[in-house]
């Protein structure tokens, strides 16, 4: 009997196989002439889910290839392994844990289950906690040491304790509360810490000590700068701390070790992933900025995307498509990053946010069983908001010799009306999308009247493959959908490509590494120097200079 093709190495399956031999047969295809063989396309290949809308009509692709994009999908277990995800599986196998995001966002009342338990009335319970703690602090009833009103707010976190609520952050800046200041800050460099706080009064200030493992370098060194900062500026008084500090973590030893209250910690559990705990406990320091009922509407929007990725069939679904979609790009034509383009100034850390969660969850270099892939895994992200970028990296984009997807990013309404700005802005998203796909031919540009020598320098091949991704607003809501779209889309390609998207152990090496030459670098005592030449080289060299 033959093995079911969800068995079978990616390579071998029919619908790869047919992907590789209709690639041969299309790859000459310009979209000119896909959209001039349809004159629905642009509006035929567009999908709507919750409050987003897609025109994924500027994508290579046939209609064939997307049935076989879908069959690969349905080859892949795709069905099986989402159910599973829903499930509370332990489908992070290399970590033996569930990857249950979805969970942060079911609503009260829903179950899911960990091991046989329901983890949403301990999901609800965090998120009361977290609830009485935004409104005291947003209504001035949390008083520092010496009894003033707290009014900024520091997150202290790395990786996803910082991108996620930095990105929301900025994102939904325009509901927040205006009269608190928020700063985040991640960095080892301690230019980060002194930088966040040096316009800042201790006692006036709280700080977040986000880190789901309560022992991650960066943190907490930032985190033991900061209360050495605030015992300082307070007069010396350790007990100061406690009015001063909250954590989020899972480890809640730890937290009380450094001394933080237990009352003062909000948990989250170890089915969380850091770089999917944005709507988690992490998550504080977005709701005290913009308030719990704007964080629950956040919650919503995400939960909306998940039932849309649970429920809809693949055709009509969003993340499955643009993973699909991303995946045919990377796989087939050969790209290797993908930009992501907001046409939103307040999205302008979501290329950042989404780089983490893609490249830390996609990039993986063995199956789940540990073999080496044979393909291309996860592109590699970035982007910066339109159109800054329009003027700075575009040209590559449009002329370069290296094919870059792109997700443009829009909305119809401003969040701030200002004279002809929003019209001259999505202008300018509808104008690239277009350049991209059609380009300018040598005849075009001859008719322009253009000098002969200059024709080529100024010809546009295009063929640019690109999304365009819009919605009515950019609300808290809608910042949750576009959210879980990614995630999504993430889970969606790393099932096709068999690996584990949930674990980060590529982060390891160079984190023990650092510890071990820590040592070489500080005290008096000799160096070990037991590394290979050149590092040898750089920490005498560096040991040499700071001793001068
Ligand atoms: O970069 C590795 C990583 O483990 C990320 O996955 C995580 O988001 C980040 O470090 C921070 O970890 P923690 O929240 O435990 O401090």
């Amino acid at each position: 009997m033959s093995q079911p093709a969800s068995r079978l190495p990616l390579l071998q399956r029919p619908s790869w196989k047919a992907l590789a031999a209709h690639h041969d047969e299309v790859r000459q295809l310009h979209l000119k002439d896909l959209f001039a063989g349809d004159a629905g396309r642009g509006e035929r290949l567009t999908l709507s889910a919750g409050d987003l809308f897609l025109d994924y009509s500027k994508n290579r692709v046939t209609d064939r290839t997307l049935a076989l994009l879908l069959r690969l999908a349905q080859e892949a277990g795709l069905e099986e392994r989402i159910r599973a995800m829903f499930n509370g599986e332990k489908i992070n196998a290399t970590e033996g844990r569930a990857a249950l995001h979805v969970a942060l966002r079911a609503p009260a009342g829903s179950t899911v289950l960990v091991d046989g338990r329901n983890v949403v009335p301990e999901v609800q319970a965090v998120l009361e906690r977290m609830t009485a703690f935004a409104n005291r602090v947003r209504a001035g009833q949390w008083t520092g040491h010496t009894g003033k009103p707290i009014r900024n707010l520091v997150n202290i976190g790395i990786g996803g304790s910082d991108l996620g609520p930095v990105m929301a952050y900025e994102a939904l800046r325009h509901y927040s509360e205006r009269s608190l200041t928020f700063r985040f800050v991640s960095n080892l460099d301690g230019s980060d810490f002194l930088e966040a706080t040096r316009d800042l009064h201790p006692a006036e200030t709280l700080f977040i000590v986000s880190s789901k493992t309560f022992s991650t370098l960066e943190t907490m060194t930032n985190a033991n700068s900061a209360r050495e900062w605030l015992i300082a500026g307070l007069g010396g008084d350790p007990k100061a701390v406690a009015r001063h500090f909250v954590a989020v973590s899972t480890e809640a030893e730890k937290v009380t070790a450094f001394g933080i209250e237990a009352a003062n910690m909000f948990g989250f559990w170890d089915w969380v992933g850091g770089r999917y705990s944005m709507d988690s406990a992490i998550g504080l320091s977005t709701m005290v900025a913009i308030g719990p009922d704007h964080f629950r509407s956040m919650l919503r929007g995400f939960h909306r995307m998940d039932e849309h990725f649970r429920t809809a069939p693949f055709a009509e679904n969003m993340p499955v498509l643009m993973g699909l979609l991303s995946l045919w790009n990377t796989n087939f034509l050969g790209a290797e990053t993908a930009a992501v383009l907001p046409y939103e100034q307040y999205l302008k850390r979501f290329p950042a946010y989404l780089q983490q969660l893609t490249m830390e969850s996609n990039g993986k270099h063995v199956t789940r069983e540990g073999r080496p892939v044979e393909y291309q895994t996860s592109p590699i992200y970035w982007g910066e908001p339109g159109t800054n970028g329009q003027h700075s990296f575009y040209q590559l984009i449009h002329q370069g010799t290296r094919l870059i997807p792109c997700d443009f990013i829009a909305f119809d309404h401003p969040l701030v009306p200002l004279g002809r700005h929003h019209d001259l802005l999505l202008a300018n998203v509808f104008a690239q999308a277009r350049a991209l796909a059609f380009g300018k031919t040598a005849e075009e540009v001859e008719a322009e009247g253009t000098v002969a020598r200059l024709v080529p320098h100024r010809v546009f091949e295009g063929n640019r493959p690109s999304n365009v991704l819009m919605a009515d607003r950019l609300t808290p809501a809608v910042l949750g959908q576009l959210t879980a779209l990614y995630e999504h889309l993430v889970f969606t390609q790393g099932v096709v490509w068999d690996i584990d998207s949930f674990d980060q152990w590529g982060v390891e090496l160079g984190k023990a590494l650092a510890m071990s030459i820590i040592p070489d670098l500080e005290g008096g005592a000799e160096p070990t120097l037991g590394y290979d030449s050149s590092t040898n080289n750089l920490i005498r060299r560096y040991r040499a200079s700071k001793a001068r």
